[in-house]
């Protein structure tokens, strides 16, 4: 069993994803990291400038697939991994997802100064990918977790208390 958290740019996915992984006694994956080792390329940004946003996708397509039959890992995915739906039909394989909802206006405090996301360095595309985006996290989470005021830590418990209540009631 994997957990997977799904969620836009600056949802908290890496933070949170981090401590259950600590939590659970789990490996953490970063999508990003393994989209990027499968490329010629320095950074994410980089594979967008130099190769496009679609060869990402498709390194993103691959990254899943061999994360297919991986085990007790958290895996901390990119925030555009939704629009790919058999990205996700390999994720859910083994894992259950939980999508981390913080608004767009939270959002883009907490980036305000990113540098990094090619995605989020027009904020008025980034507002409008956002309400794209959101019914396809709804539409793929297992459970939705609201972050709005809430620390790591509360957030991670969040996880940890609906994945007890999941194996709970399979026992019954
Ligand atoms: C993207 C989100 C990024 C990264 C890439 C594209 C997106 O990951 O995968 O820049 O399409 O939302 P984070 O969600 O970790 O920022």
């Amino acid at each position: 069993m994997n957990i997977i958290l799904i969620g836009f740019m600056g949802a908290g996915k890496t933070v949170v994803a981090r401590l259950l992984a600590k939590k659970l006694k789990f490996k953490v994956i970063e999508m990003d990291d393994l989209v990027l080792a499968s490329s010629r390329r320095k950074s994410i940004n980089q594979i967008f400038q130099k190769d496009g946003e679609i060869r990402f996708r498709e390194l993103e397509i691959g990254t899943a697939k061999k994360l297919s039959n991986v085990d007790s890992v958290v895996i901390s995915t990119g925030g555009g991994v939704v629009m790919n739906k058999i990205i996700l039909d390999y994720l859910k394989q083994k894992g259950l997802v939980f999508f981390l909802q913080a608004s767009f206006e939270t959002i883009r405090e907490r980036l305000k100064d990113d540098a990094i996301r090619p995605l989020f360095q027009d904020k008025k595309s980034a507002s409008q990918l956002y309400k794209f985006r959101l019914p396809f996290y709804k539409k793929y989470a297992d459970f939705k977790i609201l972050t709005e005021g809430k620390s790591v830590n509360q957030v991670a418990q969040e996880v940890l208390d609906k994945l007890k209540k999941y194996e709970n009631l399979g026992k019954n």
